[in-house]
């Protein structure tokens, strides 16, 4: 057998299990699993690393539109340059549709922004925000059938949550034509009337973002979204889950039969909503919604990620810069919390994060860790050929020095956001090398070219409830 590139002697985490094996690819694909590989125009030598399956970040938010003098930090140059250095290899962005916008128009637009620009894969979930005959009758099932099989409904943000009904619309869609809904849970009405509250008490720093959005608000969502599933007879995911309370809605919920499945992201197990009571205006840079709970809730959901309840592991990368007018401070922003960019980055932390909390302090195996990273991902959301290091599947691997320790620090980071929310944060375990499809286009912390990501049309969900 002959082969472009045999990746030689790492520890090789398969679906199979765990075992110091050689890889083989040719043409972009793993072809050999075995022994003393040989004949390769290309040997990665990998003695002491670990090789997973590249990450897959299915929750990342790039270059989308937030507002009026609003600009998200990353283009898809930027996302995907700090998607591989973290380690992935495919992101799956949300394209939301821009005021006036159809959502067909919306997709042929994200195309354009990503098309030559991306260093890894990207795959389009969709944001739906309306619900006329056009969008539910002929742009999303035309847009489900060309490989966009997920989309997003809010139950929060005025302009953009849906009410009951039209969720209940969109998931009849989903049902028809086979296609998934991930819901962002929270109470629009109860966040605006604690709101209001707040600022009429004169309440407006960013500690009050995290006020006006207890775990109350997520639970509540978070039961009528999976009971309005229920009554749509659909599977749906529940993203960015953060708290101990919501997350007893999806084992209740699944203990009925209800096909539920659920993502966590790293701050909902590393900062708290007293990150955003930090000095002066630095609360700003942790507004996310979901806000970051308490360290009682980073038990519950480690009691999740170790028990099994979470099938993913995203980052809800949605980056602002800090030190902006376009960004947390945009005008307004401090005069009132209602105002800052709601988002962090994360893509580029994700995994590293994950790895030295979950794995190197035992609480998760390196299975566990592919799985709810990669595999998943990959599985739930249809991308047929990625997410197991197996033959047949696409090459799309990162190697892993276990023992690299290291603080994650902003300098180090390839995101256009000028701040990490992990700042000094110290880690075991980095990613050293990322391969996307057979060609290493991450080595050291250096991008080794011209971007080589593609759009990938995605299959239906596999169920795996
Ligand atoms: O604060 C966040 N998470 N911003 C991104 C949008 C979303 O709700 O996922
Ligand atoms: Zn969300
Ligand atoms: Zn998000």
């Amino acid at each position: 057998m002959s082969f472009d590139t045999v990746i030689r002697g790492a520890r090789v985490v398969a679906p199979g299990g765990v075992s110091v094996c050689d890889i083989g690819i040719e043409n972009g694909v793993i072809t050999a699993l075995g022994a003393s590989l040989d004949g390769a125009a290309e040997v990665i030598e990998a003695d002491g690393l670990i090789a997973m399956p590249g990450g897959i970040d299915s929750h990342v938010h790039i270059a989308q539109p937030s507002g009026p003098g609003v600009e998200m930090a990353d283009d898809f140059t930027s996302a995907t340059r700090s998607a591989v250095a973290g380690g992935n290899t495919t992101v799956l962005p949300f394209c939301l549709p821009e005021e006036g916008q159809t959502l067909r128009e919306a997709v042929a637009a994200y195309h354009a922004k990503a098309e030559g620009k991306c260093h890894c894969d990207v795959s389009f979930h969709l944001i739906v925000i309306k619900t006329d005959p056009v969008t539910l009758g002929q742009d999303l099932p035309a847009l489900i059938h060309a490989g966009h099989t997920s989309f997003k409904v809010f139950m929060t943000y005025r302009g953009m949550a849906l009410s009951d009904r039209e969720i209940l619309e969109v998931m009849a869609v989903a049902r028809e034509q086979n296609a998934l809904v991930m819901v962002h849970a929270e109470n629009e009405d109860a966040i605006e009337f604690l709101r209001d509250k707040a600022e009429r008490e004169g309440n407006t720093d960013p500690a009050y973002h995290a006020r006006t959005r207890p775990v109350p608000v997520e639970r509540e969502a978070t039961h009528r979204a999976i009971t309005l599933a229920e009554v749509a007879d659909v599977p749906l995911t529940i993203v960015h889950v953060s708290n101990g309370e919501a997350l007893e809605e999806i084992r209740r919920g699944r203990a009925r039969g209800a096909k539920v499945f659920a993502e966590t992201c790293p701050q909902y197990v590393t900062l708290t909503a007293d990150d955003l009571d930090r000095a002066g205006f630095d609360g700003a840079k942790y507004v996310c919604s979901p806000p970051p709970r308490t360290t009682d809730d980073w038990e519950n959901i480690w009691s999740g990620i170790v028990g099994g309840d979470f099938e993913l592991f995203s980052s809800d990368h949605c980056p602002f810069r800090f030190d902006d007018s376009a960004g947390k401070d945009v005008p307004g922003a401090r005069k009132s919390f209602r105002n800052i960019p709601n988002g962090i980055p994360g893509v580029e932390t994700r995994l590293p994060i994950l790895f030295s909390e979950g794995v190197v302090k035992g609480r998760i195996s390196l299975e566990r860790f592919a799985a709810i990273t990669a595999t998943n991902h990959a599985r739930l959301y249809g991308l047929k050929s990625k997410g197991a290091i197996m033959v047949g599947m696409d090459a799309d691997i990162v190697l892993w020095d276990p023992e690299l320790t290291r603080p994650i620090q902003q300098a180090d980071l390839h995101h256009g956001s000028d701040y990490t929310p992990w700042e000094g944060f110290e880690v075991t375990g980095w990613p050293v090398r990322t391969i996307l499809r057979g060609r290493t286009v991450m080595a050291d912390g250096t991008l080794t070219g011209a971007p080589a990501g593609g759009h990938i049309a995605r299959g239906a969900p596999e169920i795996l409830l």
